[in-house]
């Protein structure tokens, strides 16, 4: 019997629009988000699946600087490209809105001046980076410097994009201005802060000790270790002329906080989307019984488990999520995807090279997806998943099925005999996969649940080879019209079960086979006939003509598509070689200033709980020191000991992660990221010998 429907509120992270969609951001959020989505609406639940375009933030003025537009072209553009990939890809967001919208602008300033009015925030004028030449504020993405916690050298003034850590702007060492490279002055300005300590025990209660064991171990590591270090108040306003302007007195000039007001755009696109389905918007926000999830990528954790639940819970009339299932990162050819270097594949350009093929890349990276760790995309991969597996074993058995019933009976699905043994073994076989395959979803491991769906499409492959039916049609005509009938029922259960994932081929699948596609009909199938009835598909019924679900990737697709990405390698080259000069010039002077010396790394070792540092202890002719290094992602311990290396050595000591480091290596990084030693390639060149 089915339960009473459940309310979902499903939110999948707003995209930046300064730029198209990749397949990193299919693989980390939407395709998971669409999966489970259309597994609800399947088990009838009352699902808002919400998502829109990230319009505000400084990214996007950056991108409007560069390329001589307003940032509202900026988003216009962009917002309809995204918007289009979606659609495309099958994501079936119940409303895709945007935060430029006047339901959004009107939704956060009705949010912001609520949390005014009740004294939720406090109000301070402090001293922020501040760029002369510029005139203006440096705020989150204008500023850039060394992370305090991890020590990498470019983290923005927000948040660290390596270590994931959210910091203020002045937290950070050795600031500069993204924008003219100066070092910043200091200039006092108000603002409002979210006292994000005075939330500190409730989200210890709700999250270390509410949320132990349902939520993924790298969400609620990351959770319990910013609470454990102790949480500090945040201003939620920017001195920004690109933003929600701040909806209060005195505050000419200042702009809502980007990540302020990207999560209520969840909300005001909830609104837009009742409005417009006659529906009321506050049980999907308000009403206890909701289930509210928001996906998204490892990189906005401490947004949607920290800072929005703070702010859900100041309002005070809110739920807060009941998870939040975020993935980790997907690389390409091994390289991090990157926007600004190119090295991608973008939605909008993988069709045009593979034409309706959607659901090739939904499943490939649904297979891949960086759900526990960090993954790889490669083409190779991608040709594989597809020739191996779903067309040898997805498109094979359906079209033997279908092309056999054709052949045999006209398309008209035969009147069974008895079943046998191995009938009734195949059949209560396929009953149990609904459940396996919903506790997979429930539990958030797409992978596992997509690889149990291709063990339905292997039962049949298994069920047809065994039992032969091309050669018993000549000698048993009513055994192989029972064969024909028990691997129509698994080519039924398919079309229905891989529809969350695979929902282009379950549609085709559904036509082919002439089933009732409407989702809720009484009359179609539904994913819980599978484990329930003994017939999904009658005898009498007749099917349609056979067609190709999935067709063969050569390897001159596999090669064109690497040879794109060598080309965008060379074009980095090129680009790198001919840098724009970043920094303001300086006199010999100031170079002489520096102290640069041929050092040898004599031992290494990985910081504890760090993904980028070395401690390393360095030979520099005048002493043996210590220097902490971020070089870890590109080189193992083992790797360096005995490498000659350039080192200033009189840098001030700083102290990272608690061990002082004692000067810098220095480094260089090839297009595709790698970071390689400035190092001196003459043998007879000794440690101490001075750089000039
Ligand atoms: O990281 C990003 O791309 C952000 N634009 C995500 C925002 S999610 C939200 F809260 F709206
Ligand atoms: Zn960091």
């Amino acid at each position: 019997m089915q339960n009473s429907p459940k309310r979902f509120t499903i939110t999948a992270a707003l995209p930046y629009t300064n730029g198209p969609v990749h397949i990193g951001h299919l693989a980390g959020v939407y395709v998971p988000a669409d999966i489970y989505s259309r597994f609800q609406r399947i088990q009838g639940n009352d699902v808002a699946f919400v998502c829109g375009s990230d319009e505000h933030g400084v990214p996007i003025t950056i991108k409007a600087k560069k390329e001589g537009i307003t940032p509202q072209q900026v988003v216009d553009k962009y917002h309809a490209i995204i918007k289009q990939s979606f659609q495309d890809f099958g994501i079936t967001f119940d409303n895709y809105s945007r935060t430029t919208a006047k339901i959004h602008h009107d939704t956060a300033s009705e949010f912001f001046k609520k949390l005014y009015e009740d004294g939720k925030f406090i109000e301070q004028t402090t001293e922020q980076f501040y760029d002369k030449e510029a005139n203006q504020f440096l705020a989150d993405r204008f500023i850039l410097g060394t992370c305090p916690k991890c020590g990498f050298e470019e983290s923005y003034g927000d948040q660290c994009e390596s270590c994931g850590t959210s910091h203020n702007a002045t937290d950070l060492i050795n600031p500069k201005s993204s924008i003219t490279g100066n070092t910043p002055s200091l200039k006092e300005t108000k603002h409002w802060f979210l006292p994000l300590d005075q939330y500190e025990p409730w989200l210890k209660e709700w999250i270390v000790k509410g949320h132990k064991k349902d939520w993924k171990a790298n969400v609620y590591g990351q959770c319990k270790s910013w609470i454990d270090d102790g949480l500090r108040p945040r201003a939620v306003t920017r001195d920004l002329d690109w933003g929600i302007p701040v909806p209060v007195e005195g505050a000419d000039g200042k702009v809502l906080y980007v990540w302020f007001d990207a999560p209520i755009g969840y909300i005001s696109a909830t609104k837009e989307w009742a409005e417009k389905e006659g529906k009321d918007w506050e049980p999907y926000w308000k009403d206890e019984n909701t289930k509210l999830l928001h996906f998204i990528g490892k990189d906005n954790i401490v947004f949607h488990c920290i800072i929005f639940p703070s702010m859900l819970k100041a309002e005070g009339s809110y739920i807060v999520p009941n998870n939040v299932p975020a993935n980790e990162f997907l690389n390409l050819e091994g390289n991090k995807i990157s926007t600004s270097k190119n090295w991608a594949v973008w939605l909008h350009e993988y069709l045009i090279d593979f034409p309706n093929q959607q659901d090739v890349l939904r499943y490939t990276l649904t297979a891949n997806a960086p759900e526990t760790k960090d993954n790889d995309f490669t083409w190779s991969d991608f040709q594989a998943r597809n020739n191996n597996e779903l067309v040898a074993i997805f498109g094979n058995f359906i079209n033997r099925v279908v092309v056999l019933t054709n052949k045999y009976y006209e398309g008209i699905i035969p009147e069974p005999a008895s079943l046998s043994e191995v009938d009734i073994a195949t059949l209560t076989q396929l009953k149990a996969y609904p459940s396996v395959i919903e506790s997979s979803i429930e539990r958030y491991r797409f992978r596992e649940a997509q690889a149990e769906l291709m063990n339905v499409a292997r039962l049949g492959n298994k069920y047809l080879a065994d039992e032969e039916p091309w050669k018993k049609i000549k000698m048993d005509e009513e055994r192989t019209k029972t064969i024909m009938f028990v691997s129509l029922q698994i080519a039924s259960a398919l079309a229905v079960l891989c529809e969350p994932f695979l929902p282009f081929t379950s549609s085709k699948l559904k036509n082919m086979l002439c089933l009732n596609e409407e989702q809720n009909n009484e009359e179609s199938l539904q994913w819980k006939d599978v484990s329930t009835k003994e017939t999904l598909i009658p005898s009498g019924h007749k099917i349609g003509k056979g067609e190709l679900l999935f067709s063969k990737i050569e390897d001159e697709q596999v090669q064109q598509q690497l040879d794109k990405l060598e080309a965008t390698k060379k074009a980095n080259k090129v680009m790198n070689a001919n840098p724009e000069p970043k920094k303001e010039t300086i006199q010999f002077d100031d170079f002489t200033k520096l102290d640069m010396r041929v050092g040898t790394i004599l031992e290494a070792e990985k910081m504890a709980k760090t993904k980028k540092l070395l401690i390393l202890k360095v030979d520099t002719g005048i002493d043996i020191r210590t220097i902490v290094s971020g070089i870890s992602e590109s080189f193992s311990p083992e790797e360096v000991i005995g490498k000659k290396v350039t080192v200033l050595v009189n840098l001030a000591p700083r102290a990272l992660r608690g061990v002082e480091s004692e000067g810098m290596i220095l480094m260089t990084e090839t297009p595709e990221g790698k970071l390689v030693f400035l190092n001196p390639d003459e043998e007879a060149v000794i440690n101490g010998a001075t750089i000039s």
